[in-house]
């Protein structure tokens, strides 16, 4: 047991930091209980690496044909409502067991390591969107967003200095961030039809390109005459950092973790962009990420 992000205690479950709190006990559940479907699409992150927004862009291509911009779910309802994350669903059982009579095809968001996976997402031909994050960024981002939680349940900051030692130290939630990686960077190697690699600021840089690739990868592809009529561009505006941070529910909604414990949707969206790091890091500590990063990505090739 060591100090967490989110309170004083936090677990390490078969190589991976857990909040007892909030994701735990739901971990546990899910293993008994969640079956993976062939057409599943599970949308995988480290906390802060782009959850929200690839929740609303996988969500907008997947049903691009069902609705219209005036009464699209994401719009009304954001896209933590539109696609659930496995682990706020299992801290319910009654909420786990209607997951087994939501339609096909359900697409649903995790942040477990690979090595977590239930059994059944692995042996089922469900499709893995990984999307991962300079990790210079992820930590700037959990530090903002852990901090608000704290502030808002009374408890004492942790030190920024600190901060960037648990994290170097792979001490946060689902941690350690860079083995989190290197786990699914494996299966997509090995398996890329099964799991595909996204980067948040590729997206950021070229949001058409990467719309059209994480289309095809789903299995739905845009035709020309969908190109030719602005329908990447449409979903790239749609789910854009400036229209989802404008919605009510994100301005206004909270998104219950569990019973006792909610989230802002607010507290998901701060600045979303690619180097907001660079304002918030010291030489030194940006080489100590960079140092780690090189050891751990630089003999598979990954880059920021
Ligand atoms: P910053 O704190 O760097 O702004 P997650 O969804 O995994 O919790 O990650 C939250 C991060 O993604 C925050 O990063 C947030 O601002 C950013 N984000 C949320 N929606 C986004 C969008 N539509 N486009 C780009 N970034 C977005």
């Amino acid at each position: 047991r060591e100090k967490g992000w989110l309170d004083d205690d936090m677990v390490q479950y078969q190589g991976t930091w857990l909040s007892p709190l909030l994701t735990l006990r739901s971990i546990l559940l899910m293993h008994d209980l969640f079956t993976a479907r062939p057409d599943d699409v599970l949308l995988v992150t480290s906390p802060k690496a782009g959850t929200t927004w690839f929740k609303a862009l996988i969500f907008a291509i997947m049903n691009r044909s069902r609705f219209s911009l005036s009464s699209h779910p994401l719009l009304n309802n954001g896209p933590h409502h539109c696609v659930p994350s496995i682990e706020v669903l299992y801290h319910n059982k009654n909420q786990a067991l209607e997951l087994d009579t939501a339609p096909t095809p359900r697409i649903l968001a995790t942040h477990m390591p690979y090595p977590l996976l239930p059994k059944t997402t692995k042996s089922s031909e469900c499709k893995i969107v990984y999307v991962y994050r300079d990790p210079k960024a992820v930590f700037v981002s959990q530090w903002h967003f852990f901090m608000q939680l704290r502030e808002k349940h009374s408890l004492p900051l942790i030190p920024f200095h600190d901060a960037v030692n648990m994290f170097c130290t792979g001490l946060t939630e689902f941690g350690p961030f860079w083995d989190h990686v290197l786990g699914y960077w494996k299966v997509s190697k090995e398996s890329p039809t099964k799991v595909f690699f996204m980067k948040y600021e590729d997206t950021k840089k070229n949001p058409l390109d990467s719309v059209k690739k994480l289309a095809e990868f789903l299995g739905h592809p845009f035709t020309e005459g969908e190109e030719k009529s602005g329908a990447v561009e449409e979903i790239v505006k749609l789910c854009s950092f400036e229209t989802l941070v404008n919605l009510e529910v994100n301005r206004e909604g909270i998104l219950q973790v569990t019973p006792q414990y909610g989230v802002q949707n607010r507290y998901f969206f701060r600045k979303g962009e690619a180097r907001d790091w660079e304002n918030h890091l010291s030489e030194e500590i940006v080489k100590r990420f960079d140092e780690i990063s090189e050891q751990k990505f630089g003999p598979i090739g990954l880059n920021f």
